[in-house]
Formats: C-alpha cells, structure tokens, sequence
C-alpha cells in the first residue's frame, strides 16, 4: 500500500527497496530487474522534498558530505637526479623539480612534517647509464637504491614507493626489452623486472609498483619476493594503464621522451577506448599477489575507477598523471581557473569515484592546504 504523506506526495517505496540499497554488489546482480536502481528518489516529489533545504547551510552540508578528502589519501610523486644541490625546474610541470638526493632529503623532510603517508620515486638517471636492455636498473648501487637506503634511514615511517619498469633506463624508451622490430618481449622483460624489483626491496623500498604493463609480472615479482624473504614488501600494481597522451610532461621529467621518440606504447598499456578489459587486468593482478590496484590517469578514467571498486573492493589508487597536473596549472598560470580550488577538486572527485589514495603533482600544495 503506498503511504499518503502531509504534501500528498506518494511513497511508492515499501520497505524492500530500502532493504535492496544494502546490497553488496554480487548480490544486486543476481536480483532480476535491479529493483535498486532509482525507485527511492524517482519517488520523491517537490514540495515535500526541496533539494536545496539541506544546501541551505554550511553544517548540513557538511553532514551529508559523502566524500572526504584529507593528508592520509595523498602520495607524492618525486624526480630524482644524480649529483649534489640539484633542484631542476621542469617546464611542463610548473613547482615541480628533479632533486639530487642532498635535496632529496630537505624536500622530504617538509613532505614528513605535512603527514603525507608516501612519496613514489622516479629516476631521470645519467643517459650515459643507458642501455638497450636497461640493465641500470637493477644496479644495486643505482640512483633509485641508494635514495631508497637514504630515505629509509632518515625518514623510517614515511612508505617509499619504487617504479618498476625499465623505460628511464632504455636507450629507447620503452618499459621493456625489445626485439629486432622493436617489439617489447614479455618474458624476457619480466626477468628483468623481477631483478629491479629484488633491488628495490632490498635496498628497503616499501611498495614496489610495477608500471609497465607485462603480462606476469605481478605473479614473477611476488614469487622472487617470497621466496627472497621480503614476505612484507607491498606491490601496487598499475593494473589498468591506459595507453594515454596524458604522460608528456612526465616523460619530460625523466627524460625519456627523447629515447622514445616517435615511438608509442600501445602493444602493453591499455587501448583508452576499453573498460571490461580493465577489470580483467585487475581480477589478475590480485590473483597474482598485488596488494593494491591502480587505475592511470585519472580524471579522463574515473568510470574505471568506479567500476574497479565496485568489482573487487580491493585498495584502488588512482594516478593523476603529469598531463593532468600540466592542464592545472597551465590554466592557473593563465588566471583562467583558481589552482587551488580545481587541485582540491579534481582529487575530491577522483576521491568521490572511489580511489582510496592517489599519485599526484598537488600532493604538497594540497597538504599545506588541509592543514590550513
Ligand atoms: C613509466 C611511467 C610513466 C608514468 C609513470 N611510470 C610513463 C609512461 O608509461 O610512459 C607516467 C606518470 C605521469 O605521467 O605522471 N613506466
């Protein structure tokens, strides 16, 4: 029987369908004719319901926020160069710098005292260190082991995080090793990464993130870990990386923009038309062993981000690429939008999809934001 209310508005909603919204997700997709979807507010009419009365002032809409955004969700991204007093200005990615690691370690130290939880390191190396099968990556005595053990030292509770992939460290700027077309070889590739990834955590890295796409490489690293004794090295796994033009600027910061060329990527990362083949790259990522998924970038992708979420419930970063943070600041620089506003926007929406942390440029300017 539907009930009359004062306003005459009619509520068509029996208490099934309130009972239906606590659904896990498997379970709605069983229910025929998903009674869930939007018989609640379809049955809401005005003026018994006004929007806007909960808008009206600053606390209830605090109360009825969904979504919060704090430190706690923030991981910064870091370009690291050899040398000492370096502080290299990048210009497509304005406040962003390559440190040595004397730097390094006074920039860190700021990022510490804001709470960020993380930073993820990336080496732009010497391009003397270059090579056809990158094999300075897994030099135990590189750039990104020995900023590792610095950091590890100084700073013991802030989580590092290693890129594993070899494209910073290829004459040719691709994440794996190729063959005489200049196809990336799998297998091959994933031994290598297996031997960056065992540096990594023995130079005390945290969480290893494989970035380049091979299929395997999730199981092969956690296996060489395990059996290692590194049973408590985390892996996040950029699971669904998409082939994006959203990279430029980082290629820029780490130098391999040259390397590659006019080469693309598009044989490993993910065609950006596609979204079912996202889930399958997460559903075997975590079969393989990765402690957290991520979907790259983010703002043009925030439909995978919630679908990843909803499928797996698993730990789900989010990356907010260069070209996201180049898009930012360009139009801020420009007095056409307000930098601070749009930083802490993008990532509350990025938040709102249902990413748990995220990788990105704003990570310092946000932090001395939410302190403020
Ligand atoms: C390389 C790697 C890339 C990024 C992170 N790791 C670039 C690429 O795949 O070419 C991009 C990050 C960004 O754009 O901020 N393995």
């Amino acid at each position: 029987m539907p009930r009359r209310g004062k306003a005459g508005f009619i509520s068509a909603c029996s208490g099934l369908c309130y009972k239906a919204s606590f659904l896990t997700q498997t379970e709605k997709r069983n229910v025929p004719n998903d009674t869930t979807k939007p018989t609640a507010p379809m049955s809401r009419q005005f003026p018994a319901t006004r929007m806007r009365r909960m808008r009206r002032d600053a606390f209830s809409r605090r109360l009825m926020r969904e979504t919060q955004l704090t430190t706690d969700n923030l991981i910064f991204p870091m370009f690291i160069v050899e040398g000492s007093g370096q502080r290299q200005s990048i210009a497509s990615m304005p406040d962003i710098h390559r440190f040595s690691l004397d730097e390094l370690l006074k920039e860190v130290a700021e990022i510490v005292d804001l709470g960020i939880p993380a930073i993820a390191l990336f080496p732009s190396p010497d391009p003397a260190s270059k090579s056809l099968d990158g094999r300075e990556a897994w030099n135990p005595d590189g750039l990104v082991q020995r900023a590792v053990r610095a950091l590890k030292q100084a700073f013991p509770d802030l989580g590092i995080i290693t890129d594993v992939a070899l494209d910073p460290y290829t004459t040719h700027g691709q994440d794996g090793i190729i063959d005489a077309e200049g196809y990336v070889l799998n297998d091959v590739t994933v031994d290598a990464l297996i031997r960056q990834a065992l540096s990594h955590a023995e130079a005390g890295a945290d969480i290893v993130a494989p970035s380049d796409m091979m299929d395997g490489r999730i199981g092969a690293i956690r296996a060489a870990l395990e059996d290692a004794g590194h049973i408590h090295t985390r892996i996040l796994a950029y699971s669904a990386k998409y082939a994006s033009s959203y990279y430029g600027p980082f290629r820029d910061a780490v130098g391999s923009s040259a390397s590659l060329g006019k080469g693309n990527k598009h044989t490993y990362q993910m065609d950006v038309a596609n979204s079912d083949e996202a889930l399958h790259e997460v559903a075997l990522d975590l079969a393989e062993g990765a402690d957290m998924v991520m979907v790259k970038p983010g703002m043009p992708y925030l439909d995978i981000v919630r679908r990843v979420k909803d499928e797996f419930g698993a730990p789900t970063f989010v990356y907010q690429v260069s070209g996201e943070y180049a898009m930012h600041m360009a139009a801020a620089r420009n007095g056409w939008l307000d930098e601070s506003a749009v930083a802490l926007e993008s990532l509350l929406c990025i938040r709102r999809a249902g990413a748990d942390a995220i990788l990105t440029y704003f990570a310092k300017k946000v932090a001395v934001l939410l302190r403020q």
